[in-house]
């Protein structure tokens, strides 16, 4: 009898703990982890968001980039993480080509974690170095076509946009040309400036000041129609790839048990940051729509993530590229 009262008591201490610990949320920074390099596309993306939630949560957000395997090593490692409300995890598209594209994942995006809220969504831009010989799209596939055992398409690594955007590209004009990959596109970009490798198709996020600076070609971008901050840009699929189209999507997790009070003050704090002026004008500057207030719940970036899981998987498959 004895022993049964101090389990209930100790039970009851618990509950306690665990409710006065929900109802003082945050009281130490939170992690955002991102799975890609440093200064690339999502960790702008990540820090945009990150200080304006740092202002509305009263805890600093940290972002701490996990970097491998196409943004799987960060993944992984976050479904491993304690689901007590201070970890957190923005990725992209690659959320949903990881199943096909890896035959031994270790965890399943659609069970493993919690769903926070979408966020922005960011056209794509194919760039080469800055001396590429091709000045037009036209001269870009003549080229490449004629020259293609010589050229190499920088991307970072299976599971990346990077990644996905130059294979539907070399499937679309028919050639296969020699990947490098990287551990994010801010090393990629690196390389490009450096004359290391000739192509890149890459996020507006990190592209348009270099487009603007001149320090890179553009032949156009992945979306359907033009993009507001590329206004000359055409894209790529009105220069004869057609249907050509990659939208980049970003999506806020938790790992899976987060309790649903905490999972719904990060949408919130979330949800305040898309409408923060700082936060609309500098994803504005860099091409990234944000998100409607449709999109930014829970509920619909689960079901745009298994969406995205049934789209990209027969078109990945019919690729033929994976990886264990
Ligand atoms: C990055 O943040 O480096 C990019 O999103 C990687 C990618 O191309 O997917």
């Amino acid at each position: 009898m004895q022993v049964k009262r101090t389990l209930i008591m100790m039970l009851g201490v618990a509950t306690a703990a665990f409710a006065h610990a929900q109802a003082n949320w945050p009281t130490k920074p939170i992690t955002l982890v991102v799975p890609f390099a440093a200064g690339g596309p999502t960790d702008v993306v990540a820090r945009t968001l990150g200080a304006s939630m740092t202002k509305s949560l009263g805890q600093t957000v940290v972002v701490e980039n996990k970097l491998g395997a196409g943004g799987t090593v960060a993944a992984n490692a976050v479904t491993k993480a304690a689901p007590d409300g201070y970890t957190f995890f923005i990725h992209h598209n690659g959320m949903a080509t990881a199943p096909a594209l890896y035959r031994k994942l270790a965890f399943d995006p659609l069970k493993d974690f919690e769903f926070v809220s979408q966020a922005v969504e960011v056209p794509m831009t194919l760039l080469a170095r800055k001396d590429f010989p091709a000045n037009n799209m036209q001269e870009l596939v003549a080229y490449i076509k004629a020259n293609q055992t010589k050229i190499n398409l920088a991307n970072a690594g299976l599971g990346a946009v990077s990644q996905l955007c130059g294979m539907m590209f070399q499937r679309a004009i028919g050639v296969q040309l020699t990947e490098v990959p990287f551990q994010g596109t801010a090393p990629a970009m690196n390389a490009l400036l450096g004359g290391q490798v000739d192509v890149l198709c890459d996020q507006t996020t990190q592209t348009v000041p270099q487009i603007k600076a001149g320090t890179v070609k553009l032949y156009g971008v992945t979306t359907k129609k033009r993009v507001k901050v590329l206004p000359n840009a055409p894209t790529l699929s009105e220069q004869g790839l057609k249907d050509f189209e990659v939208v980049v999507w970003h999506g806020i997790y938790a790992p899976k048990g987060t309790p649903r009070p905490l999972i719904d003050r990060m949408n919130a704090a979330v949800r305040a940051a898309l409408k923060d002026p700082d936060v609309v004008k500098r994803m504005d500057d860099l091409g990234a729509e944000i998100v409607d207030d449709r999109s930014n719940t829970p509920e619909a970036l689960q079901a745009w993530l298994k969406s995205e899981i049934d789209k990209w998987g027969p078109v990945i498959r019919a690729g033929g590229k994976f990886a264990d």
